[in-house]
């Protein structure tokens, strides 16, 4: 079949964000063209104009499409026979609005990174802004690309677990032990500055994957939350450290907790969850392994594209033969392809869904935006009872 049928060409992206120094616009570029649907085109790379261009011959990006700023980008771009189809932000939390509202605006795709915007003020324009353009606009929840994550949602949604009573899920990082920050190390300086991380620290930065992964996997709609949170680095200004509880509207308990202080852990996200049948656990320094458990029985650790048991989702998601680890980046990837499909459709022609797609999308960064504010303003209230429902959260 040729690629991206029925356009029948590889998808154009352009990068913003990702300059020499930087962590995950790397990966955004790597991820994208995992599958060979896409080619990264065009950038604006850093904060710097002077870095911008330097950074471009990394990522063979050419002279006269490597932009010294997004708004140099997005009229240039428009202009193009050849434009961009997609841009994907990988830029600090407080510059996201005003990117992303610029090539929505000019009717360009988007794949954003977490959390949405600086605050839930700018996600509920954007949320606007995108429906109004009617553009296909992705948020990089990654975590919800791993196989063993949509094999677990399945097994959810067809009942397999039972009700659900109990989402545990926790993301544990250490390397903000110490005020990285007070050395100006790049990635530990905007993310505990409030005027460019927003309202939280760590539980915007890590907290919001830690909820999204058992939203999306469990599919329950939240009623109310109770957070605290702290910073127990001295002098730090944002939280590296808190626990939110959820009540949802089936009546179960979800704990969040998110930790950048705890000694030597790494990217140790994890869930487990509890039905009145069955309960699972997942770990995403383990991701090709799934356990589930029933009382009475041994038990069961289903591997990525390990057979026939695994379902649908989990088979379209994986590459290689089991065994063969998979993991981040291909994660990333599958989030891009499913955003691909979208983006595909548009180009042609075709009818698209924009709420509850398989991709996290704009509405889930709403969500994550909502749970960032009530957390930090329940913690403020000594951990006090908010409503935690946004009218547009997915269904
Ligand atoms: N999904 C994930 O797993 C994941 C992981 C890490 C970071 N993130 C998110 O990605 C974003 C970037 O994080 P990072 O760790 O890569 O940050 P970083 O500091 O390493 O890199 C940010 C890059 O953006 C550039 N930049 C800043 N303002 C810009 C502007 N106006 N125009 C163009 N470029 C600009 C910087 O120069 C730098 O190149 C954050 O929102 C973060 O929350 C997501």
């Amino acid at each position: 079949m040729p690629t991206n049928a029925p356009l029948n060409r590889k998808l154009r992206m352009g990068l913003i964000g990702g300059g020499q120094g930087a962590f995950i616009g790397r990966v955004h570029a790597t991820a994208a063209v995992l599958d060979n649907r896409a080619a990264l085109v065009a950038g604006a790379l850093s904060a710097d104009p002077l870095r911008a261009k330097a950074s471009a011959p990394d990522y063979d990006i050419p002279a006269d499409r490597a932009y010294t700023s997004y708004t140099e980008m997005v009229l240039a771009e428009a202009k193009r026979d050849d434009k961009v189809d997609f841009v994907s932000v990988a830029t600090p939390n407080h510059t996201h609005f005003e990117i992303a509202k610029a090539f929505v605006e000019a009717g360009f795709n988007v794949i954003c990174d977490k959390p949405l915007t600086f605050d839930l003020a700018q996600a509920e324009e954007l949320l606007k802004v995108v429906e109004a353009s009617g553009v296909v606009f992705a948020v990089t929840h990654n975590y919800t690309g791993y196989p063993l994550v949509r094999q677990a949602r399945e097994m959810i949604q067809s009942g397999e677990l039972g009700e659900i009573n109990a989402i545990r899920s926790c993301y544990i990082q250490g390397w903000l032990r110490t005020r990285l920050e007070a050395d100006n190390q790049k990635q530990a300086a905007w993310r505990t500055d409030p005027s460019k991380s927003g309202a939280a620290g760590c539980f915007g930065d890590i907290g919001t994957h830690a909820y999204n992964l058992g939203r999306y996997i469990t599919g329950l709609q939240p009623k109310q939350i109770s957070a605290h949170l702290k910073a127990f680095a001295e002098g730090r200004a944002l939280d590296d450290y808190g626990t939110a509880i959820v009540r949802y509207e089936n009546g179960a308990l979800g704990t969040v907790t998110a930790s950048q202080i705890s000694h030597g852990r790494e990217n140790d996200l994890f869930i487990e969850v509890d039905g009145t049948k069955a309960a699972i656990e997942w770990h995403q320094e383990e991701p090709n392994k799934l356990i589930v458990r029933k009382n009475g029985e041994p038990h069961k650790i289903y591997t990525r594209n390990g057979g026939p048991y695994l379902g649908a989702a989990a088979g379209a998601s994986s590459r290689l033969p089991s065994g063969h680890p998979e993991a981040f980046f291909e994660a990333f990837a599958n989030i891009y392809n499913t955003t691909y499909d979208a983006i595909i459709k548009r180009a042609s022609g075709q009818k698209f869904e924009t709420t509850d797609t398989v991709y996290p999308n704009v509405y889930d960064g709403v969500e994550g935006m909502l749970f960032i504010t009530q957390c930090v303003e329940s913690s403020k209230q000594d951990g006090g009872w908010l409503p935690f429902r946004h009218p547009k959260s997915r269904k």
